[in-house]
């Protein structure tokens, strides 16, 4: 038997959980007890203030649905989404497009459309088009590449916010051709509140923050032998292009739709990107979340 204190505390769980027999589960939970110890006697946290801190957690978790993940929203607007992104993209072995967030609203199964479709059953407002190229690292299309797109509408609001999971728009699936290459017509996505009626949402306006994502498209690549890519384009005249609320920006990422007499629809204002694909390696997995509704089965 020993005294526990504040400080041999610490080292007494650490020398508990020591047995576990997973080497990766141990360094994760190690670090996770020594930085959570840590944190609590920087702040000197009082009971009250932890077991508001645990209704938090609570709400986060009673929060989410079939089609709302409050628990990705948390971890971005935390930045720690954007950081285990940034620390995936770190892994590559090959030159390629940056990551960007998957977010909550990505669902899967989303309806193949033929390339030159347009991803809206109901514009209301002039049409763009989007055209690219998937690559490799020598600049070589990258044919059969599934291409998954989703963004809001042209008022800021994803299908999953205006219909739950019944109807998707805004979202499809395209197959590159024999050149890499694809093609798309949308309508200009609207910058948008992350979702402010839940936990994540109050603990936003608690620290004034504006709680703004500037206008994007996501998009989910992948073929064989290539490391998925999830990421997004941002437009870079949205007001919140320097101060999106949960850091997914970056300057290689930035798009504006303009007029181009090489799009394959001359006549629509376009956005021109070639995406670059990494060899596959062993890092596994690209998305920080999935579907919501595969994640709420899995807790069951
Ligand atoms: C999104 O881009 O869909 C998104 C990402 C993080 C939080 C909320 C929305
Ligand atoms: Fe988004």
């Amino acid at each position: 038997m020993h005294d526990l204190d504040e400080t041999s505390l610490t080292d007494a769980v650490l020398a508990q959980m020591a047995s576990t027999p997973d080497d990766r589960l141990r360094e994760i939970m190690t670090a996770a007890v020594k930085h959570l110890h840590a944190f609590a006697r920087e702040v000197s946290l009082t009971p009250a203030e932890w077991l508001m801190g645990i209704g938090f957690m609570t709400e986060i978790g009673q929060t989410c649905t079939d089609s709302r993940q409050e628990t990705i929203l948390l971890s971005d607007v935390l930045g720690l989404s954007a950081m285990v992104n940034a620390l995936h993209d770190k892994t590559r072995v090959d030159a390629a497009t940056d990551s960007s967030l998957l977010g909550p609203f990505y669902r899967e199964a989303s309806p193949t459309l033929a390339i030159g479709d347009c991803i809206v059953a109901n514009p209301q407002s002039p049409e763009i088009v989007f055209y690219g190229q998937v690559r490799d690292l020598e600049g070589r299309g990258v044919p059969q590449a599934s291409v998954e797109v989703w963004q809001t509408d042209e008022h800021g609001f994803y299908d999953m916010q205006l219909y739950g999971t019944e109807k998707m728009d805004m979202r499809a699936r395209f197959v590159t051709g024999p050149d890499g290459r694809f093609h798309f017509r949308t309508v200009r996505p609207l910058g948008y509140f992350i979702p402010m009626d839940g936990p994540v949402g109050r603990l936003i306006r608690a620290q004034q923050r504006h709680g703004c994502r500037p206008a994007h498209i996501h998009f989910l690549i992948s073929a064989p032998g290539y490391r998925e890519l999830v990421t997004s384009l941002y437009q870079g005249d949205d007001q919140y292009i320097d101060s999106d609320v949960v850091f997914g920006v970056s300057n290689a990422l930035v798009i504006q739709a303009k007029p181009d007499p090489n799009s394959p629809f001359p006549e629509l204002e376009a956005i021109h990107y070639d995406f670059g694909l990494a060899r596959a390696s062993e890092a596994g997995e690209a998305r920080v979340g999935a579907d919501p509704s595969r994640l709420v089965k899995t807790a069951e």
